[in-house]
């Protein structure tokens, strides 16, 4: 698709998108992708009618609206506001909200304390795979993203919610959160919209965010009258105070709890299903994590141990986060007027960062359309720019959840292909659903075998 950047008279890039607002409704990550190789890091300015959205992709750039000078782009706009009727006065809101809800729930996820939960990560992980196995036998498709859910809701609940949800609860609140990031795109995509103006979605959403807090609410009232000592994410929200030692209320314990929920699963179940089609693409990939897993666990259940021998698997995870970060798109509005890459901004501009686009730049990346996890080899990342890569974000907002993920994700993929192999994917070309973040538009579904003992 042609996206052919105009210089405007001010000497910036200037797009007038309205002629792509079908095929941005349908891809927007592809369509921005696609404007974003045109402009090759340079700033665009796309025509909005009077809203004025630019797509900031240099990592220069992304660095210093992330990090250098974090405090001047916030998280407001079109694209947030539907986020914050989801999540609230929580880690994912901005300003003092969010500082005082990060602060309260980072040391959940210090390095050491995830470290500390990884034996009984794999625990369940092991136990959530083990179900797939009367699939496996019988020579079943594998629904990816509703085994993988599976997995990962009972992995996340057992060690950071301390079961304290049930399975069931997470199975009710998972499609809200589903038809919320569907919802909420149409309104991000088209900002000039006032709110009062019905749009295709909006019901969906509202009716969403009911069975969330039909869900959650009770579960607050109901922990919130009995803390703990404990780390896990409940007792944590339950017992804290705010800076002068108030009580923080029910709905603050709601939005939190909402939000990192909704953020421990649903990137990870992404991720996870992004992988498969790639495997199945690149039987060379797959072979070689045969060759690592088999080495590395042997026999034995996968377990925290193996971790740092794990060297391909995790390249071959940060290389489906390089195609398809879950997150692709995380806007900032300006607060003070400010000059970035010669180009002035005004406040209240919405500068768009995506970290699908900039990890699409021929600048940086070479073939960046080819699944090659090897760009990921240690002697290869050395010189990399630190925001020619950043599927998690950066700066005081970086992913809490970063660490986290790395472990239960190669934990995850290790312990699948120790015990199984892939047989096939349908399809082997997935293409991003239009949501606010990134999962396949098509229902991949895999064969697995049971691996034999010879193969190990
Ligand atoms: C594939 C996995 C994941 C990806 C790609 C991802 C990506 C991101 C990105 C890009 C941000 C920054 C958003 C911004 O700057 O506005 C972020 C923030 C966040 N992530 Fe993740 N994430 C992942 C997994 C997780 C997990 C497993 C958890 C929790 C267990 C988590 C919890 C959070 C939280 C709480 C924030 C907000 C941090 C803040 O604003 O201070 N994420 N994530």
């Amino acid at each position: 698709m042609s996206t052919a950047v105009a210089e405007s008279d001010h000497g910036v890039r200037s797009l007038p998108i309205h002629r792509l607002l079908p095929e941005l409704l349908r891809d927007p990550a592809n369509v921005l992708a696609g404007i974003g190789a045109d402009a090759d890091g340079e700033i665009v300015r796309l025509n909005l009618g009077p809203v004025r959205h630019y797509l900031v992709s240099h990592p220069d750039h992304v660095q210093h609206v992330l990090r250098g000078n974090s405090a001047n782009f916030t998280r407001g706009g079109s694209f947030w506001r539907p986020l914050h009727r989801l999540f609230g006065a929580s880690v994912m809101s901005d300003g003092e909200t969010w500082a005082l809800s990060r602060g309260i729930l980072q040391p959940v996820f210090t390095a050491r304390n995830v470290n500390s939960l990884a034996g009984r990560m794999a625990e369940a992980i092991a136990e959530g795979v083990a179900e797939w196995e009367e699939a496996v036998e019988a020579g079943q498709p594998i629904h990816v993203p509703t085994r993988i859910a599976d997995v990962v809701n009972k992995t996340v609940i057992r060690i950071l919610f301390a079961d304290k949800i049930t399975l069931a609860e997470a199975e009710r609140i998972a499609p809200a959160f589903d038809s919320i990031a569907t919802a909420t795109l149409v309104r991000a995509v088209l900002p000039f919209v006032p709110n009062v103006v019905p749009m295709p979605g909006d019901r969906a959403f509202r009716r969403a965010l009911r069975t969330v807090d039909d869900v959650v609410f009770p579960l607050v009232r109901k922990y919130r009258g009995r803390p703990t000592d404990d780390q896990d994410i409940f007792s944590v929200l339950a017992r804290a105070r705010d800076a002068d030692g108030g009580e923080l209320g029910d709905q603050w314990v709601r939005d939190n709890l909402v939000a990192m929920f909704a953020t421990a699963t649903e990137t990870t179940i992404g991720a996870l299903t992004w992988l498969w089609p790639l495997l199945a693409r690149h039987p060379e990939v797959t072979s070689r994590l045969y060759e690592e897993i088999d080495r590395v666990v042997g026999d034995g259940p996968v377990g925290p141990s193996h971790l740092a021998d794990l060297v391909y698997t995790k390249q071959v995870i940060q290389e489906v986060l390089r195609l398809h970060p879950v997150g692709w798109l995380f806007p900032r509005a300006v607060v003070e007027p400010e000059v970035i890459g010669g180009v002035r901004f005004r406040s209240g501009d919405t500068l768009l960062i995506s970290p699908y686009v900039t990890h699409r730049l021929t600048r940086l990346w070479d073939r960046p359309e080819e699944f090659d996890p090897d760009r990921f080899a240690p002697e290869r990342t050395a010189h990399r720019h630190r925001y020619a890569y950043f599927p998690f974000g950066g700066g005081p907002h970086q992913c809490l959840g970063m660490h986290l993920f790395n472990l239960e994700s190669q934990l995850i993929v290790a312990t699948i292909l120790s015990r199984f192999r892939l047989t096939s994917c349908v399809p082997t070309i997935a293409t991003p659903q239009a949501a606010v973040s990134l999962r396949p538009r098509e229902e991949v579904e895999i064969t697995l075998r049971p691996t034999t003992r010879q193969e190990k």
